[in-house]
């Protein structure tokens, strides 16, 4: 079964081809034109996505070696993400569906997210925990079954990768900001500054990132006020030590409490290598059998779109015509 997947919910046009077993093409355009503002422009991405779309979808069937007609099923994301983005994609996968008489499925993105694993071993492990660390989202989920997933815990402020966007902003080193405080970080001390740890002594798996990302913004400032010089370097690690260790944290003690020996990391803030070390490092200490998606099927991508509508399509399921976005999606609808 060949399942072209379209993916257009936030700054990232993509199109992808899947068949049975493999990603045969994953291309992804990402739109430049918001690093200049610090942050996604709705209105700049939406025309965006209606500029590349259509030259994306042509570039992953021509890697893929297919064409339209060969294609099974269409799969789209429907939501969550910006409404005007996400409806260039969801119309497209409609007038394609219509005009190729074959079926479309909308695909929510978070279960895409967590379906990134499965994109390259079909073979999940179940029951799993999975930690979806992105921009838009920090959640914990408990998934016992294929396609059925269960929210644990969940960011009660900012995201993950939000509060590294954010204090990339107040250390002026641009946007997005997780890959750039990465690399600041690289000669940082990241026991330089003591910056908090929300929650840890909360017995929930809920997160909160809003008040570190206020605290590194009150300690530069109260240096600048005071003429120190500030190291980014250090800033910039020891943030990122303290995201880390909370994200680790909370994921173990969901494994424990939900008895599960299999982790899935998902969404674009797991590309962090510091991030990614730490969980290979403790998974090992645990025994946990640990599941982390290459890095391009770590960001948004519709490679990971066409194999969970692949997985549903695959079981008889596809949606009307009538399907419409909705940009506040949660996982607990499906
Ligand atoms: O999953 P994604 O592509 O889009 C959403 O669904 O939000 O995630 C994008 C987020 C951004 O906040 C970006 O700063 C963060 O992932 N990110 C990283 C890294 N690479 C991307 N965060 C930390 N370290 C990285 N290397
Ligand atoms: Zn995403």
């Amino acid at each position: 079964m060949l399942i072209l997947g379209i993916e257009t919910s936030c700054d990232e046009t993509s199109a992808a081809v899947v068949d049975d077993q493999t990603v045969l093409s994953n291309i992804i355009a990402t739109q430049s034109i918001h690093a200049e503002y610090g942050g996604v422009v709705p209105e700049f991405a939406s025309r965006a996505h209606i500029r590349q779309l259509v030259p994306i979808i042509d570039m992953a069937l021509q890697e893929a070696k297919c064409n339209l007609k060969d294609m099974d099923g269409i799969a789209v994301t429907f939501g969550p993400g910006l409404a005007g983005s996400l409806l260039v994609g969801l119309c497209m996968a409609k007038g394609l569906a219509m005009s190729l008489d074959k079926p479309f499925i909308g695909v929510n993105h978070i279960e895409g997210h967590i379906l990134a694993a499965a994109a390259e071993d079909p073979n999940l492990d179940y029951p799993f925990i999975a930690l979806v660390a992105s921009g838009g989202h920090s959640i914990l989920v408990h998934s016992q079954k294929p396609l059925s997933f269960q929210i644990i815990g969940q960011t009660i402020d900012d995201a993950a990768g939000e509060a590294f966007d954010k204090v990339a902003k107040v250390l002026g080193l641009g946007y997005p900001g997780g890959p750039l405080i990465e690399k600041a970080a690289r000669d940082g001390d990241d026991k330089a500054i003591a910056f908090p740890r929300a929650l840890m002594d909360k017995d929930n798996l809920n997160f909160s990132f809003s008040g570190l990302k206020t605290s590194v913004l009150y300690y530069v400032q109260a240096q600048k006020r005071k003429n120190n010089a500030i190291s980014v370097a250090d800033v910039a690690a020891s943030f990122q030590r303290a995201v880390v260790e909370v994200l680790v944290e909370k994921t173990f003690r969901a494994l424990g409490k939900y008895n599960c020996k299999n982790l899935v990391l998902a969404g674009g803030v797991i590309r962090n290598s510091v991030l990614r070390r730490a969980f290979e490092n403790r998974c090992l200490a645990e025994n946990i059998v640990l599941r982390i998606p290459a890095p391009i099927l770590c960001t948004d991508n519709a490679g990971m779109i066409a194999r969970a509508g692949h997985v549903r399509l695959g079981r008889g399921e596809h949606s009307e015509f009538d399907l419409d976005v909705i940009p506040n999606l949660s996982l607990s609808d499906l």
